[in-house]
């Protein structure tokens, strides 16, 4: 087993002839994870949790979801430094604890990215609706609604979605430039918020600040834990990093440092502007401003947070293909999924494939339902992360660790923790479709992935590429 799981850290390391350009700076992946990480959680889910789960102390649940998606972060920043190769979660836990664990949590991940991004795309179809309405540019109804709202298809999401997806098949210095430009316009309207809501910030609408108790704190944290999926995307761009043991540890911690800082901010000055019950609103952002008869702010607010949910879809669609483009390396996903373009360097097939899919699933299906379902995936990936860094100290104590978690074993332990507390605090239908999910990706694992994967195929002596 020993010998198995050597070879597997040899394979992973040697990426052969399937390589990616390396293109991200430190400052790329910064803004990549930043990217990633802000999005629909505080532009929309932050007035929805306030107003119906936690109250003004939605402010503890960032700082509980941001406590577990830290402990997790310091975690993977080992791993990632340690196992510098695309993929994620994914391929750390197929170098540490094999193929079949490796396998559940690549469906988690595609969960993770698949879900999330239609859920961010339709949240952007919002905010752009808004915005044309309030240009006078309505578009008709049926071209705005899924079919279960009584629509015919969600086009502004399920086109976002195709636009991002072409994006990032041209090529990823081109994808990443333009995501740099987008972070700093969503940065830049975040910063707007913050000084003029500091103007009309009223504490006295902190009083009563815990009006649902403690567990209306967790559920609140289980449902805004969205607001910090994807600092995960940075690691999926390990092979595309110019030097992955430095930058990607820093790309990781530095953004969610940054993200948490800045939801603490937001959460807390929302609360403050406009009484919490009235916060359920698909915009909250940019209506507390509203409210307090700053328009233009509140306009400008609206655009630039479609500016931050374009980016968002970038990263997400981003790190979806790269699992799938990582699976399909291993011989889990069918070979297709992982050829290179020879022009662009990015592997196009897969990036469209995804891309084609995904927006299927924003424009047509009722994916409001389901997001928890992201939450759940993500978490159930953590856990799996921070198990793994356990086991690769054990398994492998003298590989080379540019970046070392501290606090061992506390923090991997904690992170545990945490992620299974947030999951005893989502709903029981969340719970129950997670384990369909997962009973559909172990069909697949024993109807395909087990009897084509290379790894099979190495230990049976046939070569492994
Ligand atoms: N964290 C991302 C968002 O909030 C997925 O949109």
């Amino acid at each position: 087993m020993s010998l198995f799981r050597t070879k597997s850290v040899e394979r992973a390391l040697d990426t052969g002839p399937h390589s990616l350009k390396r293109a991200l700076s430190a400052t790329d992946l910064t803004l990549l994870g930043i990217g990633a990480v802000i999005g629909t959680g505080i532009f929309v889910l932050t007035g929805i949790a306030a107003a119906t789960k936690a109250g003004p102390a939605i402010t503890l649940s960032f700082i509980v979801a941001g406590l577990a998606s830290i402990f997790t972060a310091l975690a993977y920043a080992e791993l990632a430094s340690t196992v510098p190769i695309s993929g994620s979660a994914y391929t750390y836990s197929y170098v540490t604890l094999g193929e079949f664990i490796a396998w559940i949590i690549g469906w988690d991940l595609i969960l993770e990215y698949g879900v999330a991004s239609a859920v961010v795309a339709i949240g952007w179809s919002g905010y752009f609706n808004h915005v044309l309405e309030a240009i006078g540019l309505t578009l008709p109804a049926f071209l705005t609604k899924a079919p279960h709202e009584g629509g015919w298809i969600n086009l502004p999401a399920f086109l976002a979605i195709l636009f991002m997806s072409t994006v990032l098949a041209i090529g990823v210095k081109q994808s990443s430039r333009f995501n740099n430009v987008v972070v700093f316009i969503k940065l830049a309207v975040i910063a707007l918020f913050i000084l003029v809501a500091f103007r009309h910030a009223d504490t006295s609408l902190w009083h009563p600040y815990v009006p649902f108790g403690w567990t209306g704190v967790m559920s609140g944290a289980a449902l805004i834990f969205f607001a910090y999926i994807g600092f995960d995307a940075v690691s999926t761009a390990a092979e595309e990093a110019r030097n992955p043991q430095r930058d990607l540890p820093i790309g990781i911690i530095a953004s969610l440092l940054i993200c948490t800082l800045i939801y603490i901010l937001v959460s807390g000055l929302l609360t403050a502007l406009v009484p919490y019950p009235q916060l359920n609103v698909s915009y909250p952002v940019a209506f507390a401003l509203a409210r307090m008869g700053e328009h233009l702010v509140a306009s400008t607010i609206a655009v630039g947070a479609i500016a931050g949910l374009t980016s968002v879809l970038l990263v997400l669609l981003y790190g979806q293909s790269r699992i799938f483009f990582a699976m399909s390396r291993d011989g889990l996903l069918p070979p297709a999924f992982s050829a290179v373009h020879p022009r662009f360097m990015t592997p196009t097939r897969v990036i469209l494939a995804t891309g084609f899919l995904v927006s299927l699933v924003a424009g047509f299906l009722p994916i409001h339902e389901v997001a928890e379902l992201v939450n759940i995936g993500t978490l159930s990936a953590f856990i799996l992360v921070s198990i793994s860094v356990l086991v690769l100290r054990r398994t492998h104590p003298d590989l080379p660790r540019p970046f070392k978690t501290p606090l061992m074993p506390w923090t991997p332990l904690l992170a545990i923790a945490f992620c299974a507390y947030l999951i005893a605090s989502l709903s029981a239908f969340t719970l129950m479709s997670f384990v369909v999910w997962t009973a559909i990706g172990l069909l697949v694992y024993f109807g395909y992935a087990r009897r084509h994967s290379h790894l099979a195929a190495g230990v049976s002596g046939s070569p492994a590429r």
